[in-house]
């Protein structure tokens, strides 16, 4: 069973900038025109997937009860409460938030499967910035297959790159905007992940679905990639409308202490 964490999100800050176009094949988007003036009737935040005049792309999704959730056809749920409310009497809002730290886009430590690591803390509090942000090359994988040794060998990633975006199949499928979970997903086979290991310098490791093992390698991939505590696996990103090539990414993910997974934010820039 998954370990959840319990946050309390305080002062939510409704600020209105002025909107930039954002993509419309990302559903939930709503591109509002602001310029013409807010009033108290049309109040409504831009909610944007690229900042800072297409400079800055947010790569972590939204956070709804609708999205999927690992081997669940219900999706994610409720997670959110709001026990203290301006409608109740309460001077602020204040809501609460129960979620599985493996959920949307999130982190692996080495402690989700090694147990001796969990046990030693090897949790996401002690994951490297240094790995989780700098210079990134998103790529594309072809979509027939999953990431196997062949499939690793024909990306033909150079040496001294140590943080990889694999977009697959995965996001055409658009799955991570799907309820329902599917276990079809592209992922690592053990082959693939033990040709990394052993023939690249990468060190981060980012992919378009809940999970970087395939469904049938989840544990041996898994094993693979986390053994050496040197890889950091960043799962289920939003890699929808960027080009391939070369970015500065930034992930950083919650400091919680004793989890083995964390929701977090990750963008890149151009
Ligand atoms: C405060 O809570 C009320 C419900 O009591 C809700 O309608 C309102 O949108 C909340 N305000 C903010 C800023 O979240
Ligand atoms: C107000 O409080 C009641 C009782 O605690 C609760 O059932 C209700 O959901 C609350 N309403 C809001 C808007 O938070
Ligand atoms: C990837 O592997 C999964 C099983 O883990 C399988 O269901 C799926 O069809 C494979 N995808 C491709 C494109 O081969």
């Amino acid at each position: 069973m998954n370990p959840v964490l319990l946050l309390l999100l305080f002062s939510l800050q409704a600020t209105l900038s002025h909107a930039t176009t954002a993509y419309p094949s990302i559903p939930g988007t709503t591109p509002v025109d602001v310029s013409s003036g807010a009033t108290a009737t049309n109040l409504i935040p831009p909610r944007r997937e690229v900042h800072g005049n297409g400079r800055i792309f947010d790569i972590s999704h939204r956070y709804t009860p609708d999205m999927p959730a690992f081997g669940s056809a219900d999706g994610v749920g409720q997670f959110l409460w709001l026990p203290y409310s301006m409608k109740n009497g309460s001077i602020a809002n204040n809501s609460e938030m129960k979620l599985p730290t493996h959920t949307g886009t999130h982190v692996d430590a080495p402690g989700h499967f090694f147990d001796h690591y969990f046990d030693a803390g090897f949790d996401v509090d002690t994951l490297d910035l240094d790995v989780l942000n700098g210079a990134a090359l998103l790529v594309d994988v072809p979509r027939d297959k999953n990431i196997t040794a062949e499939v690793m060998e024909g990306l033909h990633i150079p040496k001294g790159v140590s943080r990889v975006l694999f977009r697959t199949l995965n996001t055409d499928k658009r799955l991570m905007f799907q309820k329902e979970f599917d276990s079809s997903y592209v992922g690592f086979k053990e082959d693939g992940a033990k040709w990394l290991v052993e023939n690249t310098d990468i060190k981060l490791i980012g992919i378009d679905y809940l999970s970087a093992a395939a469904y049938d390698d989840l544990s041996s991939a898994h094993l693979v990639l986390l053994e050496g505590r040197e890889i950091i696996l960043v799962e289920g990103l939003k890699l929808d409308d960027i080009q391939p090539g070369t970015y500065s990414v930034h992930c950083l993910p919650l400091r919680l202490q004793g989890a083995e997974g964390s929701p977090i934010r990750c963008i890149l820039i151009k």
